[in-house]
């Protein structure tokens, strides 16, 4: 561990300053580039680092460095891992730019994901919260890069955790929604919020426990892992959710989208509805300004379907690295880079 800097958890009230380290790390590399990075907003960043204290309290630590005179000591770094059944998913890292290159990152790494994940791969079956059990499987340690960031790159690749598939940050108003395909006829989208007003709109609409174990499979089937938590957290930051199933009820997706443009995560059973159901999310909820979401080169099919509705690629691509492959991303779309 550095010298002269102390690892702990956070309280809540030093999650703005998380927040701005967040900030300063990320300007300093980007603004080098010729990219510098608009003033804070600080809120989003908050409010995910409440959920993550909430769901993960044992793997968010804060990097800290006494000031010399008694004066107060400062927030230097952060990490945040979180860990959904067998994966652990590296969140955030950031270390201010003045402190970077001294071993706090690597620091903060060791503290906040483990060591030896594959631990549990010995054929036993782990009880689900939601009460199902499933063969126990290797445990994957993974995360997302920048691809213009060749020290979290490196930091990570060393421990296995290698850089494997661009994700592409898609922007701007739709300027040709028209060229989305409906949803093919017999295949309905249910509200998934608030369950217990969908129930009471349409009698036929799934119960929220059944919505619930039914989002699940969907999950562990696409992204490997359920994450209802998430879930919550995303319908309570506004997102509006649809599950996707025949008439007959046969489920085949889900997806998101907001009035603020953020959008995703979607996840499909049938890869060949990718464009009907971002079409859909696209028709049924407009946004204020533009839309902003982020696609894994592996997911063609929504690739081709926002650039031919008008959206832009911005910036560098992101890159999603990872011990072994967990996710069928040709059919996922995250909700963000920080959560998946
Ligand atoms: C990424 C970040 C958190 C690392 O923190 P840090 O305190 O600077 O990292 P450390 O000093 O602990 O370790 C950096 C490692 O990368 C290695 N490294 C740096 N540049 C490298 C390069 N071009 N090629 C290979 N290795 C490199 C260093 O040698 C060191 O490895 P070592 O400990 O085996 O010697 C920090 O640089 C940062 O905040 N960057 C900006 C924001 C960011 O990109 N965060 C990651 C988001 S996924």
């Amino acid at each position: 561990m550095t010298q002269g800097i102390t690892y702990r958890p956070p309280r809540p009230e030093e999650l703005a300053d998380c927040a701005l380290v967040w900030h300063a790390s990320v300007n300093d590399y980007m603004a080098r580039l010729g990219h510098p990075l608009p003033p804070p907003v600080l809120e989003p960043a908050m409010r995910l680092g409440e959920h993550l204290l909430a769901t993960d309290p044992g793997h968010f630590r804060v990097a800290l460095k006494s000031a010399p005179g008694g004066r107060r000591e400062r927030i230097v770094g952060f990490g945040i891992g979180l860990q959904r059944e067998h994966v652990w998913f590296l969140s955030q890292l950031y270390v201010l730019p003045e402190e970077q290159h001294r071993g706090i990152g690597r620091a903060l790494l060791s503290l906040v994901l483990p060591s030896a994940p594959e631990a549990g791969a010995d054929g036993a079956a782990d009880d689900m919260a939601d009460g199902t059990k499933i063969a126990r499987r290797p445990g994957v340690l993974a995360t997302c890069t920048d691809s213009a960031q060749p020290i979290s790159n490196a930091l990570y690749g060393k421990l296995g955790i290698v850089a494997r598939l661009p994700v592409f940050n898609l922007v701007g108003r739709p300027s040709s929604p028209s060229v989305l395909p409906t949803l093919p006829e017999g295949i309905e989208a249910i509200a998934l919020e608030p369950p217990e007003l969908v129930s009471h709109r349409n009698p036929a609409a799934p119960g929220k426990a059944e919505l619930r174990q039914t989002i699940d499979a969907i999950d562990r089937d696409v992204l490997g892992y359920a994450h209802q938590s998430d879930h919550d957290f995303l319908r309570v930051q506004g997102r509006t959710g649809f599950l996707y199933r025949t008439s007959t009820g046969e489920p085949l997706g889900y997806g998101y989208s907001s009035q603020v443009g953020r959008f995703g995560p979607v996840a499909l059973l049938d890869e060949t509805l990718m464009a009907p159901v971002i079409g859909h999310l696209m028709r049924s909820i407009e946004p204020r300004g533009a839309t902003s979401v982020w696609v894994p080169g592996a997911n063609d099919r929504a690739m081709v379907a926002m650039l031919r509705a008008g959206l832009r690629i911005e910036g560098f691509p992101a890159m999603f690295c990872w011990t072994r492959p967990f996710a069928a991303f040709e059919r996922y779309m995250p909700a963000s880079l920080a959560l998946l």
